[in-house]
């Protein structure tokens, strides 16, 4: 485990102050804790995109009727816009940056890229988040169950289909394995 240094640098070589406000948290994400301190109304989004650089997990509405910005806490898929950072110290986090291994993609990434589950990919992070933990849970086993639950994350673009057709796609392989 390593902590993250104090400044960060934006893509476009502008540092950035990890640190700011009054409280000290370690955050573990995707595996690696990072020590900073913020401000105790932070979410977890806004520390995550703006003081960790980690903006894979995207902000659409900011206020839980999206989707956009759902990571996992623990394994369960979370809304990060409604959830407070200070209050996930010890917690297990989990980006899209943290699903592939190495150079090789969480199955649900390359399914998603095989059955067109995207269009601009503004969603896409939240989707496949969300798509990963209604694996794990297990509840869902027709189409219209898995549109059921994947309706809290909102495609502008209307790429349902093909988001449906790559969950089924990694859902029957892994019943073959099973
Ligand atoms: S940004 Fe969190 S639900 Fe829309
Ligand atoms: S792919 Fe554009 S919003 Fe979903």
């Amino acid at each position: 485990m390593s902590s993250s240094t104090n400044n960060n640098t934006t893509l476009n070589d502008q540092p950035t102050d990890v640190n700011v406000g009054c409280c000290a948290i370690t955050l573990n994400i995707n595996g690696q804790d990072h020590a900073f301190t913020v401000e105790p109304r932070l979410t977890l989004l806004d520390a995550l995109r703006e003081q960790l650089l980690f903006t894979g997990t995207k902000k659409g509405c900011d206020h839980g009727q999206c989707g956009a910005c759902t990571v996992h806490i623990n394994g369960e898929r979370t809304l990060s816009c409604l959830t407070l950072a200070v209050m996930q110290q010890g917690q297990r986090i989990t980006t899209i940056e943290g699903l592939a291994e190495g150079n090789a993609l969480h199955p649900l990434q390359q399914a998603f890229i095989e059955h067109d589950g995207f269009q601009c990919g503004f969603c896409t992070p939240g989707q496949i988040m969300s798509a990963v933990a209604l694996l794990r849970e297990g509840h869902a086993r027709t189409k219209d169950e898995i549109r059921e639950l994947m309706s809290g994350n909102i495609c502008r673009c209307g790429a349902y289909n093909g988001i449906v057709e790559a969950i089924i796609a990694v859902m029957e392989v892994s019943d073959a394995a099973v």
